[in-house]
């Protein structure tokens, strides 16, 4: 957000928390479907629940429910660690965390590109050493409280020495779009807000880059892509052949054996639902 649309966006904020702090409470029927439950602290009546149209909190054991966070933004996951502290995911906010009892929560991490978590574990012995999942059955860990997340699948690949390049140029010209390892752009309010948001697709095999061939990839990076969109052509920023080819053999390290025997055309005949 820029800070030239904060005057406008704060009094709208202010709005919503007054609005979000005096809410009748709703009775269970009436709350959107919970994906997700969570009893919190030492109150067995306090529980929070993930639905689609927001994170909402219940203190007398889920009778009657009110938002547990401002935002009405598509939650996906809550639950308490062994540490009693609380962790949620908002879609277009990211992983967010709750200690103590106020509903205050702290944005963590919004890197998760084009997934969201729909289930977390944090270690007892060692609250930094957390896992998570997300809805497309990909499993991520993080060493850091949750800060910084590595997808489980690439641990210890080895790269050729053509991927280590591109793994450099990648983060260097085009990770702040397409994310750390390729997972795509994050929802953020913006892209949410914004008519026709074109939002850089992930680039590892949960979206289709790997429907393309090498050479129509590489085309894709140099020439940019048929509409107009923040993707630049980046042949005009200098880039040549042989560094697009670099960023394709980085973008194929970040594929699973499916979409590295099926990319290109013949994607079609293995598109099984359920196969990985
Ligand atoms: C400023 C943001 C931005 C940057 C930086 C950026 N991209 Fe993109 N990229 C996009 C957007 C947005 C799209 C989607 C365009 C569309 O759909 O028309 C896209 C699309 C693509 C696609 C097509 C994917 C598909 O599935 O068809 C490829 C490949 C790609 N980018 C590679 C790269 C590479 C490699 C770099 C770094 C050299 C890069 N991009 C840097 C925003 C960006």
């Amino acid at each position: 957000m820029s800070w030239k649309k904060a005057p406008v966006l704060l009094p709208a904020l202010f709005l919503l928390l007054a609005q979000w702090a005096t809410a009748e409470p709703l009775a269970l029927e009436a709350v959107p479907k919970i994906q997700a439950v969570a009893l919190h602290g030492n109150d067995h009546t306090r529980l929070f629940g993930a639905t689609g149209e927001g994170l909402y909190v219940s203190k007398d054991g889920g009778l009657h429910w009110q938002l547990a966070y401002p935002f009405r933004l598509p939650a996906t996951m809550v639950a308490e660690a062994p540490d009693g502290t609380l962790w949620a995911f908002v879609a277009g906010k990211g992983l967010l965390k709750m200690q103590g009892d106020a509903l205050l929560w702290t944005p963590v991490s919004n890197g998760f590109g084009a997934q969201v978590l729909t289930s977390l574990s944090v270690s007892k012995k060692d609250p930094q050493e957390m896992a998570a999942l997300t809805q497309f059955g990909k499993l991520f860990k993080s060493s850091d409280g949750g800060k910084h997340w590595h997808k489980l699948e690439l641990e210890g690949k080895r790269l050729g020495e053509a991927a280590r390049r591109g793994k450099a140029l990648y983060a260097e010209k085009c990770q702040s779009c397409h994310g750390t390892e390729g997972v795509g752009e994050s929802y953020s309010v913006q892209s949410f807000r914004e008519k026709g948001y074109i939002m850089a697709p992930p680039l590892d095999d949960s979206a289709h880059a790997w429907h393309h061939t090498d050479e129509a990839l590489v085309k894709t990076i140099l020439e940019g892509t048929s509409r107009p969109s923040r993707m630049p052509a980046w042949r005009t920023q200098g880039m040549d052949e042989q560094q697009a080819g670099d960023l394709v053999a980085y973008i194929k390290s970040l594929w699973g054996k499916r979409a590295l025997e099926c990319q290109g055309p013949k994607h079609m005949q293995c598109m099984q639902p359920d196969s990985r």
